[in-house]
């Protein structure tokens, strides 16, 4: 097989550096973060292309409540408008919308829309789109720890019988296979709470691009990365049939 057709299943993408993008250019922050969702279209239309099968994007996380209401207000209009815009071409492009996280901590009008294209994409087959809205990886573990536990206390689960795969079947992400690889924008280093769980075995690839400037480029850059890598799930290289 010829690198270039080592295409990862899953990618997660913390989407990072809107506001530094619009600081640089003398706007405000939420300039920043519309620009963003030119970004988004574009890596969907890329993961599509080159058939990944699932694409997870981390649009706001738990703590991002911790940002200036003006600031959190303008990325829920955003998003609601998004949804608006974008949901039908999804749908005619054969992709399913999902969302994670603490939906019942978004305003009504938001959860519905939510909701709506959710049912409304279910039946697609193509690319599985996530989009981790009030998403935070310690959250969802606290989640599947409290619903393991009343299982327990109520007699249906036996502790003994608490494994990998019973937590991972509590998570968010429950029947999605683990993100292959990582892509960080915005030159941070760090995991940011993202899918704590999910990421154990991740290749995790940092770039400096700020979001509204990810392109072709930084996709293919990525991908490249990710083509060589050595997948060894605590193996070594000579378990795994390593040539490089
Ligand atoms: C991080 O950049 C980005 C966010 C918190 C928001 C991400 C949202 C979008 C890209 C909007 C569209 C999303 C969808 C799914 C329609 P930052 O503000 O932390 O940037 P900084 O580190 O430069 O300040």
């Amino acid at each position: 097989m010829a690198a270039s057709d080592n295409i990862p299943t899953h990618i997660a993408v913390i989407m990072d550096g809107n506001g530094r993008w619009a600081r640089r250019r003398a706007l405000p922050r939420h300039a920043g973060h519309r620009s963003g969702v030119g970004s988004v279209r574009k890596i969907v239309e890329l993961a599509a292309e080159k058939g990944v099968k699932y694409l997870t994007l981390f649009a706001f996380s738990s703590e991002n409540w911790a940002r200036p209401r003006e600031e959190v207000s303008k990325l829920m209009s955003l998003f609601f408008e998004a949804l608006q815009r974008e949901v039908e071409e999804l749908h005619r492009n054969n992709v399913r919308l999902e969302f994670i996280g603490a939906r019942e901590q978004l305003q009504t009008g938001l959860i519905e829309k939510i909701a709506a294209a959710e049912a409304q994409t279910a039946g697609n087959t193509g690319l599985r789109l996530i989009v981790a809205v009030a998403y935070g990886g310690r959250w969802d573990i606290v989640r599947a720890t409290q619903s393991l536990a009343g299982k327990v206390a109520a007699g249906e689960l036996d502790v003994r019988d608490i494994d990998d795969e019973a937590i991972a079947a509590e998570l968010q992400l429950t029947g999605v296979p683990d993100p292959d690889l990582l892509v960080r924008t915005g030159g941070e280093q760090r995991i940011s709470n993202f899918l704590l769980w999910n990421l154990a075995y991740a290749e995790l690839y940092f770039c400096d691009t700020l979001w509204p400037d990810f392109g072709d480029k930084d996709f293919d850059d990525a991908l490249a990365f990710y083509a060589v890598r050595q997948r060894r799930y605590g193996h070594t290289g000579d378990q795994v049939g390593a040539v490089n």
